[in-house]
């Protein structure tokens, strides 16, 4: 601890509220962050969250029990707003008395915060605006992750260094906010600590972890990425919506593009209806980042990844990244002009 003085100075709030050393969560990420990764990231004092996803109540339960199996620390959950299964989901952490709770995915449904604070757990939300951020903590969040859109995954419009700015001077004194999108070193941890967060969330840094179960094909196409290659998936149509996400371009998404071009010559043609030709849309990336993780199909599936993928180079066990990005914050603040 007292190697990294400064930083954790910083971090204090972050890690009393998440129990853990450092305020560094690793952000959920579907078929990743099961419990190898995730027990790996608390057990090197960062803060774990499994990716429930789509998982079954059942599997969930397995996939807890497992991750305390493997650590003793604290590590979160993270919960889709519109599971359909949402409750019980919630009552499967509290049955296993998880610490905290994370909602992503849009506003929480009524009563899913107070399920969650009826077990003990800490909500942690989402707020993808500085508005909708006074109503999560006014309706109960404890926490809230601001992610700009470098992040991999699904992504909002904004940039992490404009909602930073929007929204720390806003909330960080009395709340706690964390940081997450297109951190890749420590240097950028410690302007957002400065800047009044409570710590940080990374995904894309974490995913390829020498304990994180992606295939090998998954993690070789992080290491050859560099930032450019991460991009936004594009909607061509404004009839068929497309939900936003941040993943390698390879032949999936060319043919994503091509994809929604056919289905709307088919909608002007009047072959299929609008709530067809929507479907056949939303059903393009089915499994696809099943394919790409597990299966390690990295050209037509979807390897997610954020901006700061260029600076994941090789595989590394999670404390080394956690100990570096520490390391590289510590330095930056230490050189910092005394006033
Ligand atoms: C492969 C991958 C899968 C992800 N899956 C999820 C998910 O299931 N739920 C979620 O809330 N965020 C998901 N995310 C976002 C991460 O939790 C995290 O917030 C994000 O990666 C942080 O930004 P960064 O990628 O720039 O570090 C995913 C990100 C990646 C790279």
């Amino acid at each position: 601890m007292a190697e990294f003085r400064k930083t954790s100075a910083l971090m204090a709030r972050g890690t009393e509220f998440l129990g853990s050393e450092y305020a560094i969560l690793c952000g959920a990420m579907s078929w990743v962050s099961e419990r190898n990764l995730v027990s790996a990231i608390s057990n090197a004092g960062g803060f774990g969250v499994i990716a429930c996803g789509a998982m079954t109540p059942e599997l969930l339960d397995a996939e807890i029990a497992g991750t305390q199996a493997l650590t003793g620390k604290p590590f979160g959950v993270n919960l889709i707003t519109m599971h359909p299964q949402l409750f019980d989901l919630i009552a499967v952490c509290a049955r296993h008395q998880v610490s905290h709770v994370v909602l992503a995915g849009g506003i929480p449904p009524k009563g899913s915060v107070e399920a969650i604070k009826a077990s003990g757990a800490r909500v942690i939300c989402f707020a993808p605006t500085l508005a909708l951020g006074k109503k999560l903590l006014r309706s109960g969040a404890d926490a809230l992750v601001i992610e700009g859109m470098e992040a991999g995954g699904h992504i909002g419009p904004v940039s992490t260094s404009v909602l930073a700015q929007e929204i720390l001077p806003e909330l960080a004194a009395d709340h706690l906010v964390f940081v997450a999108g297109g951190i890749g070193r420590g240097e950028a941890i410690a302007g957002y600590l400065e800047m009044g967060a409570a710590g940080v969330q990374l995904g894309t840094r974490f995913a390829c972890a020498a304990e994180s179960i992606a295939h090998a094909d998954f993690k070789k196409a992080f290491f050859r990425a560099s930032a450019r290659d991460a991009v936004a998936s594009v909607q061509v149509d404004p009839r068929l919506p497309v939900i936003p996400v941040r993943a390698l371009k390879n032949k999936g998404t060319e043919e994503f593009t091509a994809k929604q071009i056919e289905v709307a010559k088919l909608l002007d043609a009047g072959e299929v209806d609008m709530g067809e030709a929507q479907l056949r849309i939303e059903h393009f990336w089915a499994g696809a980042l099943r394919r790409a993780v597990i299966e390690g199909d990295v050209e037509s599936g979807s390897v997610m990844a954020g901006q700061s993928v260029g600076m994941v180079t090789r595989e590394e066990p999670v404390a080394d990244i956690i100990a570096a990005l520490m390391a590289e914050a510590e330095a930056a603040l230490s050189q910092r002009v005394a006033a």
